[in-house]
Parts: structure tokens; sequence; C-alpha cells
């Protein structure tokens, strides 16, 4: 939810912030601005719409020189995208100019308490309200920026990343985070800000992530210094090394981030387990859950949490959880869970799934479930996330930065991770044979191959695409392991193509859904030889007596199927649990042609952001 960028130095800070910006995007695009500090005074260019937009208004109106500037991309939350509530925002003297990650919750209230006194206000921003909240304290206490940004923020209720500075001591940037992420890169003699490491990681591989509750004054030629908002306290930086590469945050040839993501999934996956899964030795190696084993073992029962896709990785969990290691689980939408009172024990065990780590809901569930004495494990795909520091003990996915808002590597990884933990605490257990375990074992490191050729379907699924693409709905069926791939599936189609489509478990359709079928109406069905198979035949007829249209996920050499669908996608087989691996990949295919075709932004779906640190 927005993407914040400053560069401070002796190089041009224009073309890296527009750079930066451009890599922050998947936060959110609706409008972008930029303010650049030549030497002598400040000149600022906002839009509505992309950073390519901004790029060219800012080309054609302002002198884009200066060694400081500040970026930002927004994804709306206080006013409506247009150029006026873009950021950067200047407060009412001009001096100050601030960039905004997050909510200020109680900004209606500061904002009329600023108005009484003579502040006006020309956008419909909560961060309009916080940098002029900083100039009144500047001015009424007397004190210097880094002062006043931290008694402000103390009259502030809501999450932030910010960046600041006083265009009359531009030798300093102030910035401050509270619930939204910052990272300041550290290069020689120049200082980058911003919400993740992706703009400066071709300047420097050294950053300090800031914790909540922290501010920094950045200064030219100086080191940073960290403080406690809360209290003063002074703060020690860890300079950490980061790991991520710049291939990793390209198109590497690619049309689409999402495209490029699908196809990594083999190598994904396989990074998921590498080092993790020992066959030969007959054991899965997770330091997180050895070291926590007793947690897990002694557990009334696993409470998962997630939103979005990370929830459909949940409910796959809850599958193999409760089937493979006959432990209890419940899955929870975050956002329903946080607020709805529910009873948690100090003998639960909370797993949050997240790609971001940065998901509000996640993490406000998270601090409750802790409050109440539940161990809280985490799996995030984003190192060093929020959601990562939050937890007790947590594993990586592994999967590689997601850059395309509609999850996709992310959820086959997350289920890898997750089927891991299940089949561990199956042995551990005793309810697996020495000898089930290996066959699993075997059977997960021949998944990555498998994904392989499932992509070998590309073509087909293209030329199923150009059949639907003008469809107005879709229907998404599957049953046990595949129930929560149907959900998924839709949810792929309905962000990316904005066609209104519904997963439902395949023998639910008789309860309401048949009454949407007739000969318009495309049915992708899950239809997997293991697992309820001739349940899903029986109801793949009743879709076809209704005349609806049968598009049958498969695995391979299926015959009966073949004989009913109008068209058949095949998949290879595994065994059932190891499924959803599988039988995702054309549905993500499916989504991404008929998006394209419809002439969508696939990998930038309207109204979306791809962390959503809002409530
Ligand atoms: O980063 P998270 O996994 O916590 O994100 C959760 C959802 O916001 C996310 O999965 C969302 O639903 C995606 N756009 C789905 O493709």
């Amino acid at each position: 939810m927005c993407g914040i960028v400053a560069y401070m130095g002796n190089k041009d800070a224009y073309p890296i912030i527009i750079k930066g910006l451009q890599r922050l995007e998947y936060r959110g695009y609706d409008s972008a601005g930029v303010v650049l500090y030549d030497g002598q005074d400040v000149h600022l260019s906002k839009t509505k719409g992309k950073v390519e937009d901004l790029k060219n208004k800012a080309e054609a109106s302002i002198n884009t020189v200066g060694k400081l500037g500040l970026g930002h991309t927004r994804w709306a939350t206080h006013g409506i995208p247009n150029d006026i509530n873009s950021h950067p925002h200047y407060s009412n003297s001009g001096d100050l100019v601030i960039i905004h990650n997050g909510i200020i919750e109680n900004y209606e209230t500061l904002k009329k308490a600023l108005q009484e006194r003579g502040y006006v206000f020309e956008s419909d921003t909560d961060t309009e309200v916080l940098v002029n909240l900083i100039e009144e304290v500047k001015k009424k206490e007397g004190v210097k920026l880094g002062k006043a940004v931290q008694i402000a923020l103390n009259q502030v209720v809501g999450a932030y990343a910010i960046a600041v500075f006083d265009k009359t001591k531009p030798d300093e940037i102030v910035v401050a985070k509270l619930g939204s992420p910052l990272a300041i890169g550290i290069g020689e003699d120049e200082y980058f800000i911003a919400s993740d490491a992706s703009p400066f990681i071709e300047f420097t591989n050294n950053a300090v992530y800031l914790e909540d509750e922290e501010m920094a004054i950045v200064r030219r030629g100086k080191e940073i210094k960290l403080r406690k908002i809360k209290d003063d306290a002074i703060a020690y930086p860890t300079i950490q090394e980061l790991q991520l590469n710049i291939e990793e945050i390209e198109k590497g040839g690619y049309d689409h981030f999402m495209l490029k993501e699908i196809y990594e999934q083999p190598r994904a996956i396989m990074d998921t387990y590498r080092g993790r899964l020992r066959t030969e030795q007959g054991i899965i190696k997770m330091a997180g859950i050895d070291q926590n084993l007793d947690k897990f073992l002694n557990a009334n029962r696993i409470i998962i949490v997630a939103c979005g896709t990370s929830w459909h990785a949940g409910l796959v969990a809850e599958y193999t959880f409760e089937d493979l290691a006959r432990i209890p689980v419940e899955v929870e939408y975050a956002s329903e869970f946080r607020y709805r009172n529910p009873v948690i024990t100090e003998n639960d065990v909370l797993i949050a799934i997240s790609q971001s780590g940065e998901t509000a809901d996640t993490l406000a569930a998270i601090k409750m479930a802790k409050e109440k004495g539940a161990f809280v494990f985490g799996v995030c795909n984003v190192v060093g996330s929020s959601i990562a520091r939050e937890t007790h003990a947590g594993a990586y996915t592994h999967a590689g930065p997601e850059i395309g808002v509609a999850s996709t590597k992310a959820f086959t990884t997350q289920i890898t991770i997750l089927t891991m933990i299940a089949l561990k605490l199956a042995k551990e257990k005793g309810v697996f044979s020495e000898s089930r375990f290996h066959e699993y074992l075997t059977e997960l490191e021949a998944i990555p191959p498998k994904v392989e050729k499932a992509l070998e379907s590309n073509v087909l699924i293209e030329q199923i695409a150009e059949v639907y693409k003008d469809s107005a709905n879709c229907l998404y069926l599957g049953r046990g392991y595949n129930f929560p791939v149907a959900l998924e599936g839709a949810l792929k189609l309905k962000e990316i193509s904005y066609i209104h489509a519904e997963g439902y478990p395949a023998a639910e359709m008789k309860h309401g859904p048949i009454a949407l079928i007739d000969d318009q109406m495309p049915v992708v069905v899950i239809a997997t030889r293991k697992g309820h198979y001739e349940k899903v035949i029986s109801n793949i007829q009743e879709i076809k007596s209704r005349h609806g249209k049968i598009i049958a996920v498969v695995f391979e050499g299926d015959e009966m199927v073949q004989a009913l669908a109008d068209h058949v996608i095949e998949v290879p087989e595994t065994i059932e649990p190891l499924s959803p691996l599988l039988t995702t990949i054309p549905l993500q295919l499916l989504s991404y042609h008929i998006a394209l075709m419809r002439g969508c932004n696939v990998d930038q779906p309207r109204n979306l952001a791809k962390s959503v640190t809002v409530e």
C-alpha cells in the first residue's frame, strides 16, 4: 500500500527515484509524485496514474536536477486518486515536504485542531495533516525537525513509514516507521530510503531495516542516528547484507511478472524444500519446527490465519494436517479472526501465512494470539518482514520476490512448506510409517519436473482462453484437496480479468450455484483420478445436462472426463495431497491469458496492491 523512495547523495536523485518507484509500483499504482531539491529550491511534480505518467509529466514541467529527492507511488486510502491527493505533500509554509505509506487514523481530530489554528488543507489526505502537525510542533516548540517529527508522531494513531525533509535545512531526511516497512540503504556518501530494498539493490548491499516505533535522522556525510519514537532512547542500527539480486526483480525476458513467476514455480518449489527435504536420510529438517516440536506435538489444535491466496494455501494445509498428521485445524480469515473475540489458549499453535509478511490483518491476528499465550509460527516469503519478526518462530518459503499482484509461486511454495510441516509432524507422531514417509518425500521431490510438464499446456490453455475471454461469469469446482484450488482459480480470474468467478466444493453446486448454469457458463472442474473422482464425474454430468461448458483439469491419460468435457487440460499424476501443486498451474495460465486478451493490466490489476498494510 504505497511505495516510498528517497535519495540523498552525490548522484542525480531523479532517475534513482523514478526507477525505484517503478520497482515499488506493486505496492500501489493509482498516482505518483516526486520532489527534488536542486541546491536552491524544491521542484514538485505529481499526477494521477502510473509512474510512467509521472515521468512524462515531470520531465515536461520541472527541473529534474538535484542530489536529494523524495518519490511516492500511491494506493489511495484517504481521498480519491487525483493530482492533488498524490504525494509528496508540503506543509503550509512550503518548507517541509513529506511522503507517507500508511494511515493516520485520528487525522480528522488532528485536522480540525490544526484548522482552528489557521492551517489550510488542499488535499483530502491524512498525510497533509501529518506534515502540518510536524510543522506546527516545530514552530511552537522551537525544536529541530527530528524532534518535531518525534513529538508529532506521539500524537498520531495509525501506521506509517514516512520520510520528511526541510528545504531550509536540506542536508537531512527524517524517517520513521510504525506498521509499514522502511529500509535505509547505505552507500558510499549516499543514503537510499525505500519501502523495500529493490530501489537501491544495484547501488548497495548494505541496509538497515527500521523496527516499529523507530525513527532515524539521515544526514549527508554523517552516520545514521536511530531513536525510539516513544521514549527517545537511542537505538543501534543493525546493518544487514542483502541477498536480493537484480535479475530477481526484473522481468527476465517475460512480458509480465506474473508469467515469469508462473514459470519460476519448478525452481521456487525446489528452493522451498532445498536443504530441508533429506529423502536419503528419511528426514525433514526445519529449524523453526525442530526447535519447537513439543509445541506442535502437544497442541490442542492448529489455527491458521491468512488472507486471500495465502488463506487458500491455509485451506489446503487443513486437509494435509488433518489427513496426514491427524492434528485438528481451523482456518480463519485474519480480518474476521482478530475482531471476533476467538477462544485461544496457551495450548493452541497459530500458523500465520503471508507472502509479503506485511498484511495488516494477519499481523494484528498474530499480536492478539500472542497476547493470549498461543505459540505463533510464521510462513512468509519476504525475509525480515514484519510478520517474520513478530512470530515466535517460522519458515521462509524462499520463493524469491513476487512482484505480480496476483500471487502464483507464493501459493505453491506455501503449500510445499506446509505439506513438509504436516509430513514431519505425521512422522514424529508415529502416524506415518518410514516407508510411507519415504514415498511422500520422493513424490515431493518429483514435483518440480511435473510442474514443468504442466506448464507445457500453455498453448492449449491460450486457445481455451480465446473461447471464453468474453464470458461474464465463471464457476470453479473441486473437491477435497482441490476445493481450495477451485477457490484460488476463481480468485486469480476475477482479480486480473474482472470476470465474476466463484469457487465451490463440487458437491455444493446442487445447493444453489447450479441455478446459474446455462450454455453461456464456463465451469472449470478439477477432476483428478485421486479423491472423489466418480463423484466429481457425476457433478460434470449434472453440468452437461444443463448445457454448461466444461473445462476439466485431469491427470494424464484420463479417459472418462475426456469423453464428457468440452476442453481437457492434463497435468502429470501425483498423490492426492500434492495434487494442488499441479492442478493450480493451468488455472494460473488460464486467468493470465484471459486477462491479457481482455486488455487488462495483468501485473497491476485495478484497485489492488501487492501488500495490504491497511485494515
Ligand atoms: O502477502 P499476503 O500473502 O499476506 O497477501 C494476502 C493477500 O492480500 C494476497 O494473497 C491477495 O489475495 C493476492 N492478490 C491474491 O493473488
